[in-house]
């Protein structure tokens, strides 16, 4: 069995300092390059539709195809000190964000730092998200090659321009309403290279499909449902309409393929599931935002634990699992090898959203009929 140390690089999944003590090579050149170790697959199997899930999500993303440039309201003005202090109001009120900040640099924090703390945050969270649409582009395109099933190479294929046009609308974003964009950060840049590194095929569905985009699919809910800007709240509708195929088309595809591995393959997915969940939890830390403010990356990502003991732990954060463990159970995940996913996952603290609804079909009730100039307000 392989050591944490050797999974994840430490002994303690909740050891800070060695999370905030890892290399940054992302923010360095313009090029990153990755050997992503994989075999083009041909098949001569062109009977369409011998899946008949994959097919219809197939039929589904060939009519859900949006304009980034066209179909969104670029001419909105959007006032970002506006829409920090109509969310988090126009002093700081650490309490209901979940900071305990005595004793701290923030402490004596007015309006004035409160806002440029919610603004560095908003263009950190919208430059992660911008990066890891780019992982999924070239995830979905290596899927294109890799997967054996012709039904699956088409889907894949829409999901490449799904993912092109994300990619473009965030950096549209960031580029025009925002004020500049942070680098990659490592922990989520380790992840995209193992995912992309990895030779076998479902492990890009699993990394990226089922824990990469389940958790963005998570945030983009939370996003939308809080965010004022008209602007922001119409593009990641459109882009939520999107990922939410993005994840069933994970699902479909490895519930099959899973039912056919032994318990030592199975333990193979789990830790690169577990792996994928301690990057993802890293990567939320946000050290680069603390860093930016002045602050000690430690002490502010300490002033955001509950409860008396040392563990992390932030309620709002967890919830950017409520798509992953359920799709890790409906994918038998979970309880493989004596429930060793679901251990660990009771370690991190995200066990309690197992009995969520999965992700397999909630793409229908998030599907925006093309050309619906308004879609749905508040799902997800
Ligand atoms: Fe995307
Ligand atoms: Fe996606």
């Amino acid at each position: 069995m392989t050591t944490l140390s050797e999974l994840i690089g430490r002994d303690d999944a909740n050891d800070l300092d060695a999370i905030l003590s890892v290399d940054r090579p992302y923010a360095e050149g313009v090029i990153h390059s990755v050997t992503d170790n994989c075999e083009a697959i041909f098949t001569w199997d062109y009977a369409k539709g011998q899946r008949p899930a994959l097919n219809k999500l197939y039929e589904k993303a060939k009519d859900a195809q949006w304009n980034g440039e066209t179909d969104l309201p670029w001419d909105t003005d959007v006032d970002i000190e506006r829409s920090i202090t109509s969310v988090f109001g126009e002093e700081p009120l650490w309490e209901e964000i979940g900071l305990r900040v005595e004793g701290t640099p923030m402490a004596s924090w007015g309006r004035q730092e409160w806002i440029r703390y919610h603004s560095e945050m908003n263009n950190w969270t919208m430059s992660q998200f911008m990066h890891g649409e780019q992982g999924a582009l070239l995830c979905t395109a290596k899927i294109v090659e890799t997967v054996p099933w012709i039904d699956a190479k088409y889907y894949a294929a829409t999901q490449v321009m799904d993912e092109a046009r994300h990619l473009e609308v965030f950096v549209k974003y960031l580029d025009e309403k925002l004020d500049g964009h942070y680098p990659l950060n490592p922990h989520l840049g380790m992840l995209l290279d193992e995912i992309i590194g990895d030779a076998r095929w479902d492990m890009t569905y699993l990394g990226m499909q089922i824990m990469v985009e389940g958790l963005a699919l998570a945030a983009f809910g939370t996003m939308h449902a809080i965010t004022p800007d008209p602007l922001l709240k119409k593009l990641l509708r459109y882009v939520m309409a999107d990922e939410a195929r993005h994840v069933a088309f994970g699902v479909l595809s490895l519930r099959e393929y899973y039912e056919h591995l032994s318990e030592a393959e199975l333990f193979e997915r789990q830790e690169f599931a577990f792996e994928a969940a301690i990057h993802m939890r890293d990567r939320l830390m946000a050290q680069e935002v603390w860093e930016r403010m002045g602050v000690d990356a430690k002490t502010g990502i300490l002033a955001g634990k509950r409860g008396e003991n040392e563990r992390l732990e932030d309620p709002f954060q967890q919830l950017l699992f409520s798509k992953i463990v359920p799709n890790c159970k409906k994918l038998g995940l979970l309880e493989a090898n004596d429930g060793w996913l679901r251990k660990r996952f009771t370690d991190i603290g995200v066990i309690q959203f197992e009995d969520w609804a999965d992700t397999g079909d909630e793409y229908e009730s998030l599907s925006i009929d093309a050309g619906d100039p308004e879609p749905q307000r508040d799902a997800g």
